[in-house]
């Protein structure tokens, strides 16, 4: 007796998993989002190119052997009176073929994939950039020693330049990925792992999206960065920008009483940071750190915000940066981002809104 394929309870359950399945799809199809498979960069490409070549000798073994077996099942389906099939057990040729066949599949994708390891190494000549990569708990800081600057959540590197990113943890496992750029690598506390990676010349004027790839707690999903890829002039002048210090405000002339007139927000702004307990975690150089090499610095637990202003993202990527998102941050960050570093510090309507407009200032 023959059943139609899908019926009563059974039909609700295939429906139901073909929803979650196209909803699984289909989560990967938003804007922006990145894929390993759209590169603009050698890296990333080369990678990219060790999928395909694994996919396709994939694709052939299964091809093959699906092929082999579906023809069997059909052709030597059980009959009428059909006679025992010949028993194969302990065929030793057959065996070895087996074993021997299988293996030259993988001595191939081997092959292929030592191949791509080696030539991640080989980027070439050329300008290169270091960047020392800090993984936060949970944000990500970007140190340039060459340009003595420092900056969180944005990344900014030149096309065509081969960045030698140094990987470094103080705390747990993260690990640091570009899909556009390069693949994954481990940030392990106590060993500084070193990435190379590139970004191709027509990739200069592109923004991408970086993230934090290993469970490091409750909110490694946000610990996220942008990454800037700028033409060598943009990058230049970024760079310049961002070794001004902050500059100095004339804070003592401000009363900074309730309501703070408008006039007065920044340079309100500029002393509650100086005087309150930002100065305990946060730097600003011009403020409270003398420059890059301020040894202060080393002891901050929080983002410099020398630059503040210049960012797109806050607090690890979990907002964008503008006045109300900051605003919000401050007001409690325990409750935009549960179990980070930063405590509710109970700020005044009044100190927000100074803090606000000074901090965003910071350009
Ligand atoms: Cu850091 Cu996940």
């Amino acid at each position: 007796m023959r059943m139609p394929l899908f019926r009563g309870t059974k039909r609700w359950v295939v429906i139901v998993a073909a929803m979650l399945l196209s909803s699984l799809l289909l989560s990967a199809c938003a804007e922006n989002s990145p894929s390993v498979l759209n590169t603009f960069g050698p890296v990333a490409a080369r990678e990219a190119s060790l999928f395909w070549f694994t996919l396709i000798v994939a694709t052939i073994v299964f091809v093959a052997v699906e092929g082999v077996l579906l023809y069997s099942i059909i052709r030597y389906r059980e009959r009428p009176n059909s006679p025992n099939p010949e028993q194969i057990h302990g065929n030793t040729t057959i065996e070895i073929a087996w074993t021997i066949a299988p293996s030259i599949f993988l001595f191939i994708v081997l092959g292929a994939t030592i191949y791509t390891m080696f030539g991640l190494g080989d980027l070439g000549g050329g300008n290169k950039v270091e960047v020392r990569v800090v993984a936060h708990q949970w944000w990500w800081e970007f140190d340039y020693p060459n340009y003595k600057i420092v900056t969180a959540d944005s990344l900014h590197i030149p096309a065509g330049a081969v960045i030698q990113a140094d990987l470094v943890s103080n705390n747990v496992i993260h690990s640091f990925w570009i899909p556009a750029l390069s693949g994954k690598l481990d940030v392990i506390p106590g060993h500084n792992h070193p990435l190379l990676f590139k970004a191709d010349m027509n990739a200069a004027g592109k923004k991408f999206l970086g993230e934090c790839a290993e469970f490091c707690g409750a909110q490694h999903a946000h610990m996220r960065f942008d990454v800037y890829v700028d033409d060598q002039n943009t990058f230049n002048r970024w760079v310049s920008v961002q070794q001004q210090a902050a500059t100095p405000l004339n804070t003592g002339a401000v009363a900074c009483k309730s309501p703070i007139p408008q006039s007065d927000l920044v340079a309100c702004g500029a002393k509650f940071f100086a005087q309150g307990a930002c100065v305990s975690c946060h730097g600003i150089v011009g403020v409270n750190l003398n420059g890059y090499n301020d040894p202060k610095a080393l002891g901050l637990i929080g983002p410099n915000l020398t630059h503040f202003g210049s960012r797109d993202l806050i607090a690890g990527g979990i907002l964008e940066n503008n006045p109300q998102n900051l605003a919000l941050w401050l007001h409690n960050p325990q409750d935009v981002k549960p179990g980070n570093d930063m405590p509710d510090l109970g700020l005044s309507q009044d100190q927000i809104n100074a803090l606000v407009a000074y901090l965003e200032s910071l350009k």
